[in-house]
């Protein structure tokens, strides 16, 4: 079976937290978009989605699901039921890496207003520690350098990520060479300095549920 095969049995696999007469939270990237195409069958049992992108807002009114804002959808429900999104890596805590795609800031948000958070991975994605895959940061542009210095000084290699801008305005920094031994404290650190509006370690929004996709079939990770 191919990453890709995995990452499509996972995506239908989430189905199944979508309750009828809710609002879902959908995140970003290629499960994720596998995920948006499968939503499409119970498009007229739920209220709508909240997106985490741009890209996954035009992927779901492609497909003619309702997309809201989050704070409107917040004004009509006290949270959304489930988030549903992929990730970049996982630990054995369902700590996370996201960001690949840069749209953490977001996925981070509509995660904290929602329920629950089931991840969807292929079993590629499964860490001892969180560091393999390089931790994206979004940052205010006039803050760069200073969070490179940052990132130095907790033993990264940190890289802008080039040409890039995300849907907020910032740009991103990818730090390689991490070995992130206590994602929660690193989440903390990283996020308390000025200029930083997020990083990509979800540990505080980690997922409830891991789906992960194997060559055998879809294990459910609680
Ligand atoms: C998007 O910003 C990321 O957090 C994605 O969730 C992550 O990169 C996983 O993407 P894939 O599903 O494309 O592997």
């Amino acid at each position: 079976m191919t990453q890709n095969e995995m990452k499509q049995k996972v995506a239908e696999a989430a189905l199944a937290y979508v309750e009828a007469g809710t609002i879902v939270g959908v995140g970003t990237g290629s499960t994720a978009n596998m995920f948006i195409d499968a939503l499409a069958t119970k498009k007229n049992d739920i209220i709508g989605a909240v997106a985490s992108s741009e890209a996954t807002a035009q992927r779901l009114k492609g497909h003619g699901i309702p997309v809201l804002d989050l704070n409107e959808a917040l004004k009509q429900v006290a949270s959304l039921s489930v988030y549903i999104d992929g990730a970049d890596e996982f630990d054995g805590k369902k700590n996370l890496t996201k960001g690949g795609g840069g749209a953490l800031t977001r996925e981070k948000i509509v995660a904290a207003a929602s329920d629950k958070f089931i991840c969807i991975v292929d079993e590629t994605k499964r860490v001892d520690h969180l560091g393999a895959f390089p931790l994206p940061i979004e940052v205010i542009p006039m803050a760069c350098e200073l969070v490179i210095g940052i990132a130095k000084k907790n033993g990264g290699e940190p890289k802008v990520r080039a040409g890039f801008t995300t849907d907020n305005g910032n740009i991103i920094i990818d730090v390689h060479g991490l070995k992130i031994t206590d994602p929660r404290a690193l989440e903390d650190e990283l996020n308390s300095v000025p200029g930083v509006v997020t990083n990509g370690i979800f540990s505080h929004q980690g997922a409830n549920v891991v789906l992960m996709g194997t060559p055998d079939g879809v294990i459910t990770i609680e």
